[in-house]
């Protein structure tokens, strides 16, 4: 297996991936609204191959809450076949490492039972909203250098 940046990964590769990770109907989901427009974070996102095929995703995007910078984390992707075999936890852990402490504190959609492990919580998120449906308890903050950010607040791309 080896890693790449995302921006070395062919498009049509990365949406096979996504599709079977997420389901075509995936376009709708709120995180898409949230980084519209956006380009991913090249130093964020990667992807992990074997044998050329694509396994597993991780990509990063530019949002703000308010006028503060954040980090939108995902889609967090695995193909079906290699799913619970480890390649979920090893794109965290590289996208973790690879952040510096310049980086804004990281926000993402997810289920807090699997990112809960990684320093995700909804604790500090509750005053926040979303441009679309979203269930509270999914909506994630690692603030690891304690960064001042507004209690309320509208999540959405960063200009
Ligand atoms: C969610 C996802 C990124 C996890 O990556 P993965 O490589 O399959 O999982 P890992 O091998 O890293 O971790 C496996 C562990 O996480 C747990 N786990 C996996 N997905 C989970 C979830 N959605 N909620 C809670 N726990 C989960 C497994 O039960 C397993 O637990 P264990 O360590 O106690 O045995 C991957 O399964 C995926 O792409 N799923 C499809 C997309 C999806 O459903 N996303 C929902 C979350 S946003």
């Amino acid at each position: 297996m080896h890693i790449s940046p995302l921006s070395g990964i062919s498009a049509d590769a990365l949406n096979a991936l996504l599709d079977d990770a997420f389901g075509t109907d995936r376009h709708a989901r709120t995180a898409y609204m949230l980084r519209k427009d956006m380009a991913a974070i090249d130093h964020l996102s990667f992807g992990i191959l074997d044998d050329g095929e694509l396994l597993a995703s991780i990509q990063c995007w530019p949002v703000r809450v308010g006028k503060a910078d954040l980090i939108l984390v995902g889609p967090v992707a695995v193909a079906s076949h290699r799913q619970n075999t480890g390649l979920g936890k090893r794109l965290m852990q590289l996208m973790l490492n690879a952040a510096t402490p310049q980086d804004a504190p990281l926000v993402m959609i997810g289920d807090p039972e699997y990112y809960g492990r990684f320093g995700f919580s909804s604790n500090d998120t509750s005053g926040w909203t979303l441009p679309g449906p979203w269930e509270p308890r999914r909506l994630l903050l690692r603030n690891s250098h304690m960064v001042t950010l507004p209690k309320h607040g509208m999540l959405g791309p960063a200009d």
